[in-house]
């Protein structure tokens, strides 16, 4: 087995956060309930500003979101309308929408930015076209005060999967804002983590109550009005009304005990990660073996991007030597991965789903060749661990 010396993660679980699980578990309230309460209003309080509730992951965030815009008691969008999305995008900020009957068709994205391509996205906008899963890739953004024109001028509903963009910000504000909808992951390569988990932060009030039944079976339970729901349906026992479709989605308060203590050392943790990016840029670039054989990107314009890994984007287009490179650094210990899933339009579940996608995605085939990304830690990278990573980055290329 290959000793991994610089792995994608190094997701840090401190005795705090286990204290904090411990003590849940020794409550014997493991399900959902005060903890999960307690960290959706501190999400609000403290990163969004919107109203957020707690899932058991980023996935299940956007599943709910989609569900929710099709819901017969909200209606955004019907069966086959047309949402737009990033061709690098991760599998489940896709699926959602087709689970939902909506049809996707795929944007191009920006080379510099490896997020969507604003040229391309209007482009892209036809009368059907009634929303925009925005996928904020490796934490980086578009210019999102162009983006939130375009979609206003096009009346677009706006989603943003920020589960890769917790702490970032564009022009001071937390991506995730700008959209009416968005979804956070707490999975454990991410910048926080509660072990599985996630978060849907939701602008419309209205559909708080929509979201909540479809996390929970569909019940009334949670609901903020369920005393009017069990006044108007009084032949039904009042714990066990189904006003809705549902999923069971929720978290443990074992993940909300966890989250909590990560999200009250988020400054930290991203000062740490910022650091590392930082570090490990500096020593990459400034290598006397520096000869533009890559490059790792920088912030967006007018933002401050909590990176999700490191992007390392090779000079070369050539797709067997960007493999053979990847290869080499995983025999070393240095693990690598696709910026993000690569061109989602070329994985075979498109094929399997017949999903067309007869549209030219240039730049994202291109990052396909060439780039990849390392991991970055939420521990304080060493001297000695930095020189070992940057002379296997050089024989290795
Ligand atoms: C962009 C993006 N969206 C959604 C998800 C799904 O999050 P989760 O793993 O919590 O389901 C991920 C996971 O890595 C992701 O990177």
């Amino acid at each position: 087995m290959i000793k991994s010396i610089y792995p994608l993660t190094e997701s840090v679980l401190e005795k705090v956060d286990l204290d904090a699980a411990i003590k849940v578990i020794k409550s014997k309230k493991i399900t959902m309930g005060k903890k999960t309460q307690e960290i959706e209003k501190y999400f609000k309080k403290n990163v969004v500003s919107t109203d957020s509730l707690m899932v058991n992951s980023g996935s299940s965030a956007n599943l709910l979101i989609f569900q929710c815009l099709i819901n017969p008691l909200v209606k955004k969008l019907k069966t086959g309308d047309e949402v737009l999305i990033p061709a690098i995008c991760w599998s489940t900020s896709l699926w959602p929408i087709i689970q939902s009957g909506l049809k996707v068709k795929f944007v191009d994205i920006d080379i510099s930015s490896l997020n969507i391509d604003l040229k391309d996205l209007e482009k892209k906008i036809t009368k059907k076209t009634k929303a925009l899963m925005l996928v904020h890739a490796l934490g980086n953004c578009a210019e999102m005060d162009k983006l939130t024109r375009i979609c206003k001028k096009n009346k677009l509903i706006l989603v943003e999967d920020a589960c890769e963009a917790l702490g970032s910000t564009f022009k001071n504000k937390q991506l995730g804002t700008f959209g009416e909808f968005s979804s956070f992951s707490f999975y454990y390569s991410h910048h926080i983590t509660s072990g599985e988990g996630g978060m849907v932060c939701v602008k419309n009030k209205k559909y708080l109550n929509v979201i909540k039944s479809l996390r929970s079976h569909g019940w009334s339970r949670d609901l903020s009005n369920k005393k009017y729901i069990s006044k108007k349906y009084k032949n039904i026992d009042k714990n066990w009304i189904f006003i809705n479709s549902g999923f069971n989605l929720r978290p443990t308060d074992i993940n909300a005990a966890i989250g909590i203590q990560q999200l009250k050392r988020l400054k930290k943790i991203l000062a740490i990660r910022k650091y590392n990016f930082l570090k490990i840029k500096e020593k990459l670039i400034n290598n006397k073996n520096y000869k533009n054989q890559f490059s790792i990107l920088t912030d967006q314009k007018y933002s401050n991007i909590a990176w999700f890994g490191i992007p390392f984007v090779l000079n070369s287009q050539n797709k067997k030597y960007k493999l053979k490179v990847m290869n080499k650094l995983n025999q070393k210990g240095i693990m690598t991965r696709p910026i993000i899933s690569g061109n989602f339009a070329k994985q075979p579940s498109i094929q399997l789903y017949k999903i067309k996608s007869n549209t030219k995605l240039k730049n994202a085939d291109l990052i396909d060749k060439k780039a990849f990304f390392l991991g970055l830690h939420n521990i304080r990278i060493t001297d000695k661990r930095l020189r070992t990573l940057t002379d296997h980055i050089y024989s290795s290329l």
